[in-house]
């Protein structure tokens, strides 16, 4: 790695990581993200037959605006399987035991109709990660 030898080069570094960040934030904006806890805990709770219930219908309904991302400890042991989802403009909801059934049920409701699923709901109202 070259090291930065003037100021300008070190605001030049500055603005193309600006510009990447603020694509990035444009990006998010229009997307859904669906998170699914895959810490040990998840996974023993049957986490991988969630996520992967969650990727086929995804595909299943070719849905091109949802992301599906595979994260570690989400801090809710008790309650695996974890699912969140991030939708523009609306605060994270947290859904718990999420069975493949279940990870169906979120997809045809919230992120199809945007119907929150009140009955798995463990939290929604933190800040976004
Ligand atoms: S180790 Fe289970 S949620 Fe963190």
């Amino acid at each position: 790695m070259s090291s930065i030898k003037s100021l300008e080069e070190l605001q030049k570094i500055r603005e193309e990581v600006q510009q990447g960040m603020d694509l990035r934030k444009s990006e998010d904006e229009k997307h859904i993200k669906i998170m699914v806890g895959m810490a040990t805990c998840g996974i023993a709770a049957g986490a991988r037959d969630t996520f992967n219930t969650l990727l086929e219908e995804i595909d299943k309904r070719k849905m091109k605006n949802v992301y599906l991302v595979q994260v570690g400890c989400m801090g809710y042991c008790h309650d695996e399987p974890i699912v969140q989802v991030n939708a523009p403009g609306a605060s994270p909801v947290l859904y718990g035991h999420i069975n493949q059934e279940k990870a169906i049920e979120i997809i045809g409701k919230h992120i199809e109709k945007g119907e929150l699923l009140q009955d798995l709901i463990i939290s929604k109202s933190f800040d976004r990660v």
